[in-house]
């Protein structure tokens, strides 16, 4: 599958937002942006500081994303930034990659400009355009509201619990999985 070129959106802040597929040379700038938002949010799957990869293993896996048609990984840019990161990812096996699975997260210091909600809509446009996608699938921290108020805006609804699946600062937290059926 084709992937989408490069898009320019003007937020409502009247800001430039740049939404482009990563390349091998952005791998120093997305680790930087990973450590960054891993202190900014207890809402991740990693903390400040707690993932050690190098220039070489991102750049490795870049290459793996942009060559494979059943994934789709987007940077959001402002002004030469990196200010967000998506992704949507086929599952591996021939019984099962009609499923995907989604991750997004925007810097703080950009949340509400509706960054998060642009992303949501490239990922699904891949996924509906997509031969093989019939589900979308995440799993959200049940107390990370504003996600799931941004999730549910999509159409996304709750389909399961993982009980206690987050221990965050010591604090037990469930998983909400939750799951969009493309109409197709
Ligand atoms: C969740 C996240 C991606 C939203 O990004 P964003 O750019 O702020 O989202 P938008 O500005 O497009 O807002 C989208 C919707 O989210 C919801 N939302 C956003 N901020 C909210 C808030 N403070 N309270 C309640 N709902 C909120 C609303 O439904 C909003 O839609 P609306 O503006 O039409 O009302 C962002 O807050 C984030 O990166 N959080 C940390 C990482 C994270 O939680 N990722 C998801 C892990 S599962």
């Amino acid at each position: 599958m084709e992937k989408r070129e490069l898009k320019e959106i003007t937020l409502k802040s009247g800001e430039t937002l740049i939404l482009r597929e990563p390349d091998a040379e952005d791998a120093e700038a997305i680790i930087e942006y990973l450590n960054i938002i891993g202190g900014e949010t207890d809402n991740l799957l990693f903390g400040r500081g707690e993932l050690n990869l190098t220039v070489e293993q991102e750049a490795e896996y870049i290459k793996k994303v942009r060559n494979d048609p059943n994934r789709l990984m987007i940077l959001g840019i402002i002004n030469g930034q990196i200010v967000a990161i998506a992704q949507i990812s086929c599952l591996h096996g021939r019984r099962v990659w009609h499923n995907s699975e989604l991750a997004i997260s925007v810097r703080k210091a950009f949340w509400r400009k509706g960054i998060g909600s642009t992303l949501m809509q490239e990922l699904i446009f891949f996924a509906k355009n997509h031969k093989l996608i019939r589900n979308i699938s995440l799993g959200v921290r049940a107390s990370n509201h504003t996600a799931i108020s941004l999730y549910e805006k999509f159409g996304f609804v709750k389909t399961g619990v993982h009980k206690n699946y987050f221990c965050i600062n010591g604090e037990y937290d469930d998983e909400y999985i939750m799951d969009l059926y493309l109409e197709k």
